[in-house]
Order: C-alpha cells, then structure tokens, then sequence
C-alpha cells in the first residue's frame, strides 16, 4: 500500500530591510512614546523598505533565493508558488508572477493569496493540498508585507504595531509522516468593519476625495481587534491541540503571528506553555502582517529539530483567523 503523503517544510528563508523605525522615531511623528508602545505591544522598532519603486516583490524575492541556495534548490524545479499579501506590488498582476519572473522560476505558475496576518497559514494550508493531492513536488510560500506603504503616519494608535518583512518555505512531499498534520482556518466577513482599507477597491475607487480623506490606508478600531483577536487565536490553537490528543507539553513551540506581546501571551496561557516555547521577534520587527510567522521560523529555524511538534497560529484582518500543526521535518 502506497504510504500516505505529507507537505514537509524543507527549507526557510527570510528578508527584512535594513532601515529601522525605533519608538524614538515615532516619537517625533506622532503624540506617542516608547514606554507606551513597548508596555502596549511589546514593539520597539520594526524595519522600513525605504526607496524609490520598491516593493513587496523586493522583499520576497531575496527570502526565495535564500530559501534556493540554501537547500540548493534551481528556481526553474519550482512547480507553484504562492505569496501571501496586503500589499501587492499592484492591484493586478499577481505579486507572486512579479516574484517568479525576478527569481528566473520560469516553470513555476504562482499566484497571490490574500487572508491579512492569517495569509501564511491560509497559504501553507493551500500549498500542503497541492502537495497531498501528488500534483505537485515543489511548493513556495511566500508572507510578505510592505505595511508601510498602507499605514497612516498620522495615526498614533495603529502606526506603532506594523513593519515591513518577508518569509518563504519551500514544501515537498513526505512519506514518514512529518511535515503539515493539520490545520483550523476560520473567516469571519462580520469583523471586516474593524479593519480594512476604505478606499482603492471596487466598491470606492480612488479619486482626489479618497486620498483627501487618508482612505488609503489600514483602518483599525484597535481594541475591537484585540479583543476577537484573543479569543480566536486562543481558541483555535486550544482546539487544535485537544482534537489532536495533543497538551501543551507535546509541543516545541508555538509560533504566533506577531500584533501584539498580549495577544501571544493569552494564547501561550491557554495552550499551557512557558514562555521559552514561544517564539516572539515582535520587538524588533513589529507586526509585518503575512510576514510574521515565517520569518519567525527563518529565526529559529536553527534550534528546530526534526520530530519536533509545533504550531504556528494566527489572527487578523477580515476576520481570519487559524492554528496549523506541523511535524518539523529536518
Ligand atoms: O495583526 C492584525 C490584527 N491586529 C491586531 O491584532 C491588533 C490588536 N490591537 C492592539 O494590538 C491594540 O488595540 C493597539 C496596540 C492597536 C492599541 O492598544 P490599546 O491598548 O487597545 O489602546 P487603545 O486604542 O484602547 O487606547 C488606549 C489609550 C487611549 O487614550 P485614552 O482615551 O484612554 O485617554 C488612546 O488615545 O491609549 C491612547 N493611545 C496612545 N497613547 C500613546 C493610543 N495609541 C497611543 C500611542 N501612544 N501610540
């Protein structure tokens, strides 16, 4: 009997710009001050893609040819790849083609995936499928996000949390039983009304008024988002674990999207682990959207070991939100 076939994580890569935004900085753009941001969120500086005509694709790119040389990987046995994005080079094409054409994985068809912050885990999800299903032996994943192209300097409350990074995993298949064991994705269109962008789409295009208005950029009621956020992070990582059979102290750790330390906490609390099983880099890169969990384990991918349980939850705009079980591969 043919061995059933699992989407493994075989190699990680990552970008973040050089330029940094620390708590000082925001100081002197917005009434605000680092003791406040750091006690609130945990954040004290994010980085900034800084430069004429640069965008997602140019932190994405760089994260997939690390992610190739890494595991010495030619971009053209590339099958699909998938980016993970708010922020799209353009409206239209794809980023993830703009990333293809950068990388030469000219064999690749690739296309982008919008679910906010939940976007990694939706993308790692729809990747593992294309892998399971045997169609496909070479799955990138891209979480990229150039928020500061969106956020409103002018915005005290929601300015401070975002930064600009990129992630990438490469999947292919497995037979021993490691790599993607499960996954919980939730949407909820309800909870739109707390985060969004209210300009740029179909329903109200932009024109002079739109951008008068500052409709072009993330609108967040904060602690409306807060609030659904440490429930549903919470609860569906709780309910991962349970229909698995699985307690806290089966897992390695927990790789959460990065908004904000409180929000990491109350989950860490409910899944019963330490804080040494969490992996937290919002200090230094800010909440980076589709980018945190990847670029979370591109840190840590060297203290992975193979066998090691781990998973990776998230919570964001649309609402969506999730929790993925992985068994670490390598
Ligand atoms: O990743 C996608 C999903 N997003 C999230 O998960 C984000 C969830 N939300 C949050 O992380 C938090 O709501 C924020 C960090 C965005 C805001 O923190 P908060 O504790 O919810 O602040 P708040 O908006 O309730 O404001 C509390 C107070 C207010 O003052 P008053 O009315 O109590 O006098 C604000 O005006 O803090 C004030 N405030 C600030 N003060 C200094 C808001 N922003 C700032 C600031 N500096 N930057």
């Amino acid at each position: 009997m043919n061995k059933k076939v699992t989407a493994a994580i075989t190699a990680v890569g990552g970008y973040v710009p050089e330029d940094k935004l620390t708590n000082f900085d925001l100081e002197k753009i917005v009434d605000t001050n680092d003791e406040w941001i750091r006690t609130r969120t945990g954040i004290s500086e994010r980085r900034i893609l800084k430069g004429e005509g640069l965008g997602s694709s140019d932190m994405a790119a760089p994260a997939v040819i690390e992610l190739c040389r890494k595991k010495g990987l030619d971009p053209l046995e590339i099958d699909c790849l998938i980016c993970c994005t708010v922020t799209p080079d353009m409206v239209f094409p794809a980023t993830a083609n703009i990333i293809c054409d950068k990388i030469g994985a000219k064999n690749a068809f690739g296309f982008d995936l919008q679910a906010a912050c939940s976007g990694f885990l939706y993308g790692l999800t729809t990747g593992a499928s294309f892998i399971e299903s045997g169609r496909y032996k070479k799955v990138v994943v891209v979480g990229v996000d150039k928020m500061s192209s969106i956020v409103d300097y002018q915005d005290r409350a929601t300015c401070i949390i975002f930064g600009d990074g990129a992630g990438a995993v490469l999947l292919e298949p497995n037979e021993d039983g490691e790599g993607i064991l499960d996954s919980i994705l939730r949407s909820d269109g309800s909870g739109s009304q707390f985060l969004h962008m209210k300009a740029g789409g179909s329903k109200k295009p932009a024109s002079i008024e739109t951008v008068m208005a500052r409709e072009h950029y993330a609108y967040q009621e904060g602690q409306a988002v807060f609030k659904f956020a440490v429930k549903g992070m919470a609860d569906v990582s709780a309910e991962l674990l349970e229909r698995n059979n699985l307690t806290g102290d089966d897992i390695a750790w927990l790789v959460p999207h990065q908004a904000n330390l409180r929000i990491i906490d109350a989950t860490a609390n409910r899944m019963g682990l330490p804080k040494e099983k969490v992996m937290i880099n919002i200090q230094k890169f800010g909440n980076t959207t589709a980018g945190t969990i990847p670029l979370c384990l591109w840190e840590w991918e060297n203290q992975l070991k193979k066998g090691d349980h781990i998973v990776l939850s998230a919570f964001g705009g649309g609402f969506t939100w999730g929790a993925t079980l992985v068994k670490w591969a390598y």
